[in-house]
């Protein structure tokens, strides 16, 4: 958690921003967390993908806007991806993800549900399924309640719920009661000991006890997380309660931990690769650095080398 903590703080700090956007050497590590910066390069890998039998989410890199031209652009861009999806040989098992504040939920809740709501009619009419990520405590409650409205006109949706979050278990509950396809994550954010568990083994602990409940009673869960012990209590837990493996998926992002893809998918489970695309790809390279003490010293041995 101290090793997290310390990455986030130092990528947020502007200079060292541009360092890494400026240096060759990150590329070749950003390339192995991110498909590219055009849509046709996250199809390609897509396509790819599904020809072995993987299922697909999309993920349009970037975050916050604060206009609403920006707001738009994101929209624009993600009723392309669900043209182009739905053109593709992929598009029987690719979705997409997108974030409510890139369709502007800093600009208000009004600005981003309508611009949320233009993207699911678009994915309506392509028999496709947006989910909305979840970001930042600031917008979890914003989050939840936009999704429980907007639930009322269209299931073709869901969200991500975070098991680090102290409020979590009360958002699986609610979650349930809706019968909304839900994502199950440990959380990537840095939070307050007032929002969020610190203590990543008790974070391990309410993702197991969460994931088992939505398990047995929630719709079609997916199981987000690299985390092999995980994975097999969830499978002995399936096994055991004669959960069959097409009521649930495990989720993945993509460049991590590929042979767990493969070997989950060899055994017959549902497995989908989250796949970021897009030129913003600083802040979700970062939070993929700091998740792994490896990947940073893949980073000092490269630079060792000059
Ligand atoms: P954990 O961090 O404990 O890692 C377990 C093991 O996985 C590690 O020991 C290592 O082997 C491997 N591993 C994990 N991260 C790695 C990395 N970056 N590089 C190499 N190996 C790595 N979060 C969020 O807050 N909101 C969201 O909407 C989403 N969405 C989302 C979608 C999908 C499909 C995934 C897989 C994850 C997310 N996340 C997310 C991120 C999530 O919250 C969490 O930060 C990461 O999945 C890392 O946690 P793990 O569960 O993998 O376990």
């Amino acid at each position: 958690m101290l090793f997290r903590t310390l990455i986030l703080r130092t990528a947020a700090l502007k200079p060292v921003e541009r360092m890494v956007r400026r240096s060759r050497l990150f590329r070749g590590l950003v390339g192995r967390f991110i498909a590219g910066d055009e849509l046709s390069d996250a199809l390609k890998i897509s396509e790819d993908l599904a020809a072995r039998g993987f299922k697909v989410s999309l993920d349009l890199l970037g975050e916050n806007t604060s206009s609403h031209e920006e707001s738009q652009k994101a929209v624009k861009t993600y009723l392309e991806m669900l043209r182009r999806i739905a053109a593709s040989p992929c598009a029987p098992v690719t979705n997409i993800s997108i974030k409510l504040t890139q369709c502007g939920l800093d600009l208000g809740e009004d600005v981003a549900e309508s611009n949320f709501r233009e993207v699911l009619w678009e994915a309506q009419t392509h028999n496709n399924f947006v989910r909305i990520d979840m970001e930042d405590s600031r917008y979890t409650e914003r989050t939840v309640k936009l999704m429980e409205r907007v639930w009322a006109d269209f299931q073709n949706t869901g969200t991500v719920l975070q098991s680090y979050l102290h409020r979590n278990d009360d958002d699986v509950e609610t979650m349930i009661r809706l019968q909304m396809r839900t994502r199950l994550v440990k959380g990537a954010y840095l939070e307050p000991a007032e929002v969020a568990i610190q203590d990543k083994a008790k974070v391990d602990e309410a993702y197991v006890r969460q994931a088992k409940r939505m398990m047995e009673a929630a719709f079609y869960p997916a199981f987000a997380t690299h985390d092999e012990a995980i994975v097999e209590q969830l499978k002995a837990h399936a096994t055991a309660q004669s959960i069959p493996k097409d009521r649930f998926e495990f989720q993945m992002l993509y460049g991590i931990r590929r042979d767990l893809q493969d070997s989950l998918l060899a055994e017959g489970y549902n497995v989908r690769v989250y796949i970021p695309f897009g030129d913003s790809w600083y802040p979700y390279f970062t939070r993929r650095l700091a998740e792994r003490p490896a990947n940073l010293l893949f980073i000092m041995k490269s630079l060792a080398k000059g």
